[in-house]
């Protein structure tokens, strides 16, 4: 019986243009259904990246983060995206309020701090790890189904 190899991949993100680049390989593989959890610590470029997917998605104009309002949706020309901010989620069961199955309905989800939904995300969420090796670098690991080894083949 074949498994289902989990794709897994690494990128060094020296500077910012390194992590756009990293978010349009990522938008040109996002779909309606799709969940991006963006993890690692304050600071370590996770509303970076998320710009950068929004940005190759065909959005432009403030992309402010979540962080105080949770949630930001947006509207590209074939996605709808929702930028989820979990930082200051009090307990899981308010992903709920927050229109996450809705958000997941409607078009794709970016959700940065994944680890505060306590369990609660898709299990075939493609997962960004960034990580901060200097205060100018930062480096991304990402695990996620097999169907992104393709995306990022291409
Ligand atoms: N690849 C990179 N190279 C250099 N600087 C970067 C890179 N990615 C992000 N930064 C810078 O790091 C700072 C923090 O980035 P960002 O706000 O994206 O982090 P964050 O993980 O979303 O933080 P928070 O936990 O506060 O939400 C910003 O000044 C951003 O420009
Ligand atoms: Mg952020």
């Amino acid at each position: 019986m074949t498994q289902d190899s989990p794709f897994t991949a690494r990128f060094d993100l020296p500077d910012l243009a390194a992590t756009a680049a990293l978010g349009a390989k990522i938008a040109s593989g996002l779909q309606a259904g799709d969940l991006v959890a963006l993890a690692g610590d304050l600071g370590a470029g996770k509303t970076a990246l998320a710009r950068g997917i929004l940005t190759a998605l065909g959005l432009s104009g403030p992309m402010p983060s979540p962080t105080f309002t949770l949630v930001q949706v947006y509207e590209a020309p074939r996605l709808v995206v929702h930028h989820y901010d979990l930082y200051r989620l009090e307990d899981p069961r308010e992903l709920a309020e927050l229109g996450l199955d809705e958000a997941l309905e409607q078009g794709a989800v970016l959700v940065e701090w994944p680890d505060r939904a306590g369990g609660l995300l898709p299990e075939d969420a493609l997962i960004v790890s960034l990580t901060m090796p200097d205060a100018q670098y930062r480096r991304a690991e990402l695990t996620g189904p097999a169907r992104w080894a393709s995306v990022f083949r291409g």
